[in-house]
Order: structure tokens, then sequence, then C-alpha cells
């Protein structure tokens, strides 16, 4: 390898790979502390900052072939360090108060929209996220509001997070921003995918707080977690990212600031119906879009086709069982989908949710970190790997809508 030339800026080593050099480096020798490596390329597909183990993650395309040991280059040593995407204004300061909204011990969340899903969220984040400070609430219903403040205050155990009522202008005093709100969940007995049919609503009620989020300088986490999860979570990428005059200038929230969270049930879910099937699945997968394009897979490797097609069908279809029980299902997906997949994430731990991913936002297994989403590659069956790939596909046709 090509002896690396460094810099040194503010406390940090760079080292370009494409990237710009920031005003004020200069040539230093290559510091204690990881390196920081400073690529170019297109903020419209590409992520603003990624943790680097080796020569495979600063190469080859942002895609889902990510997901695929098999298809990565293999490792060349590399300082250990992370990229940040010059291409985006202001990025290494970007990530540094990124970094340390995730560090803080005691974390503040805000929680909007208390409906079925948001009241369930709520109730499980107060019992099990013991390390947490604070959550405030907030739904254009006052009473819903008062009344969770109330009765989550009403139960007696220490320690619990305060939960306590956020007042609109202040909803991203906080390092964790949860939305589970929506303007209408089609009711039962409605025909379609009952995520995808609130797409345009929902896009429009997200652009007011996307746009506050990027006002108010945002530096924590946006969790989306109303359906559609995947495109919205790229919806509010796009509408933050817009200035004044609705052309892009990248300084709204880098792709890292946004995760979906739907993938949760869909593994809980996959795992049900496997244990109903009476099939054993130590190393059951879910991939992809929290709806019709889900991918469940028995076995990344051990990939059986007809018994992950089952699964798959039945897990997309889950939710329709209990719809036609009369109940609109909100218990399993509150807190699979958010609660526990969101505590994971900000315990370090490997939580599913979906991740900025060449442009789209992809469900998969990661762990997200200052530096950015660490993504779980492992060897792929190449029929597994194909179904990965049409699902991502179908995700990236369906962009333009995201873009309105
Ligand atoms: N991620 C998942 O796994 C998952 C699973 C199930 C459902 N969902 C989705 O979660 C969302 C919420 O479902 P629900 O059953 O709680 O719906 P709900 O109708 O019970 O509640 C929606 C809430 O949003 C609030 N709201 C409406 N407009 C608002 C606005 N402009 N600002 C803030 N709040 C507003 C309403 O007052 C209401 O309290 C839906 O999109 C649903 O499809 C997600």
């Amino acid at each position: 390898m090509k002896k690396l030339q460094y810099f040194e800026y503010e406390g940090l080593t760079l080292a370009s790979a494409g990237g710009r050099l920031p005003q004020g480096s200069r040539p230093a020798e290559r510091g204690e502390g990881p390196v920081c490596w400073l690529v170019e390329r297109d903020p419209m597909t590409s992520r603003g900052f990624f943790p680097v183990r080796d020569a495979r993650d600063l190469t080859g395309p942002e895609h889902w072939t990510r997901l695929d040991a098999n298809r990565l280059d293999p490792a060349e040593p590399l300082p250990a360090g992370f990229a940040v995407n010059t291409a985006f204004p202001d990025v290494l300061a970007r990530q540094r108060r990124f970094q340390q909204c995730l560090a803080r011990p005691q974390k503040r969340l805000t929680l909007v929209g208390l409906g079925d899903v948001g009241g369930q969220l709520l109730t499980a984040l107060k019992l099990l996220g013991t390390e947490l400070e604070e959550i405030g609430v907030y739904d254009p219903n006052e009473a819903l509001c008062r009344r969770y403040a109330l009765e989550l205050d009403q139960i007696l155990d220490r320690p619990l997070p305060r939960i306590v009522i956020r007042p609109a202008e202040a909803l991203f005093d906080c390092e964790l921003f949860l939305f589970t709100a929506s303007r209408g969940v089609p009711p039962l007995g409605s025909r379609g995918d009952v995520r995808m049919l609130q797409l345009e609503q929902n896009r429009e009620m997200l652009k007011h707080y996307s746009r506050q989020a990027r006002e108010a300088g945002f530096s924590g986490l946006f969790c989306q977690i109303s359906d559609p999860v995947d495109q919205l979570a790229r919806c509010v990428f796009l509408q933050s990212n817009r200035d004044e005059n609705g052309r892009f200038d990248f300084r709204g929230l880098l792709p890292e600031q946004i995760a979906g969270f739907g993938l949760g049930v869909m593994m809980a879910r996959a795992a049900h119906m496997a244990r109903r099937l009476g099939a054993d699945c130590p190393r059951l997968r879910v991939y992809g879009p929290h709806g019709a394009d889900l991918v469940v897979a028995n076995d990344p490797e051990g990939y059986d086709p007809v018994l992950s097609q089952e699964l798959t069908r039945r897990t997309v279809g889950a939710n329709l069982e209990v719809r036609e029980l009369g109940f609109k299902p909100y218990i399993a997906p509150a807190i699979s989908s958010a609660a526990l997949s969101i505590l994971a994430l900000l315990r370090g731990e490997p939580f599913l949710g979906a991740v900025p991913m060449g442009g789209v936002y992809f469900g998969c297994r990661g762990r997200l970190t200052g530096w950015g989403q660490e993504l779980v590659a492992e060897p792929l069956h190449p029929e597994l790997a194909a179904r990965i790939e049409a699902a991502w596909s179908r995700l990236k046709e369906a962009e333009p809508q995201c873009l309105v």
C-alpha cells in the first residue's frame, strides 16, 4: 500500500480518500487515535459518516451488497477509524455533535404521536428504559399528553424516566426524537397495504417536523416509526435538506441521523410463524421494508427457498390475522419494532432497523456508533441475495414518491 499522508485538524488525524481537507488542517504524523478518512460522494445516495475497519469499508458501492460478505473485496489492512463525506457541508463538526449526543449518559427522548402505538411504546419505555432521564411527549390532542404524563407518573418504582409534556417549540430539545404520529390508520376491513395507504398524508405531516429538526440544528437521532416506515425515513432526509427555495443544500439531517423502526416486529412475527410451523430456525433473518417486500430467510447460508417464502408470506400477513379478530395490531409493533429496538440501539447493541443504504432506508441488522452505522455482513446464499437485491431495487424505484 502507498504511504499515506496524514493531517492534523482540531485533535483529529485526517487522511484523504478523495475528500476535501478542511481549512486549517496541516500535514502531521499519524496520532494515537483513530483515523478520520475524508471521502467525497454524492450526498443524495451516500452516507455522511461511517465506521472504517478495513479497506473494504472505503471502497465498493453503497448498496445492499454490503450485507453479503461473499461480495465484499478481501479485507486489506488499513488504520481503523471512520469516514466522513465532505460533500455534506460542515460534516466534521456535525459528526462530532452526533457522537457527543449519543455519548450523553442519561438521554432525553421526545415522543410525538400518542395514539395506540405511541401510548404502548411510551409505557414500554417507561418500564424498560431505566437508563433514560426523561421522555417528553407531544400530540395535538392535549388531553392525551396530560393523561400519559399523569398516569405514567403514578407508577411506583425507581429509577424510571420522568414523563413530561414537551412544548411544540421545544420538540428537538432531546437526544432521540421518536415519531409515531399518523394522519389516519386505515380502519379495520380496509383493502390494500395499510402501511402504504398512509404515505401521502404522513409525508405531508412530516414536513413540519423535518423542517423543525433542521431549524433547531438537531444533532441527535430521528426515529421514524409511523408507516410506511422506510419511505418516510427517506422523506425526512429529503425534506430536512432543502433550503427555503426548495433546493437541496444538505444542511439538514445527515443520513445517519435518521433510522426507521419497523423490522423488529417482522422478526418477532417470523419467529412466531416458525414456531407455528414447527421449523427450527436458530439463524432466522429478516431484511428490507416493513411491508409487502419484506424478506424472511430461515438461515442466511443454509437458505431453504420453500420454507423462507412460506415464512415471508405468513409474516407479511400476520397483521391481518389480528385485524380479522376485530383489533388493530399495535402492541407487538410498539414493543418489538420500537421500544426494544431503540433501547438496543441506545445500549450499543445490534438492532433491527432501516438504515441509509444507497439512497434508500433499508431494513437490516446493524449497530449504531458515534461513527455511524456498522452493518452486519455475512455470507448469503445466492437465492437469498437475489431476493434482497430485488427488495432493495423496488424501494429504490419507488424513491420518487419520497421526493415530493
Ligand atoms: N413501525 C411499526 O412496526 C408499526 C406497526 C404498527 C403500526 N405502525 C404505524 O404507527 C402509526 C401510528 O399508529 P396508531 O395505531 O398509533 O395510530 P393512531 O391513529 O392511534 O394515533 C395517531 C396519533 O397521531 C396523532 N397525530 C395526528 N396528526 C398529528 C400531527 N400533525 N402531529 C403530531 N401528532 C399527530 C393523533 O393525535 C394520534 O394520537 C401508523 O402509521 C401505523 O401504521 C407502525
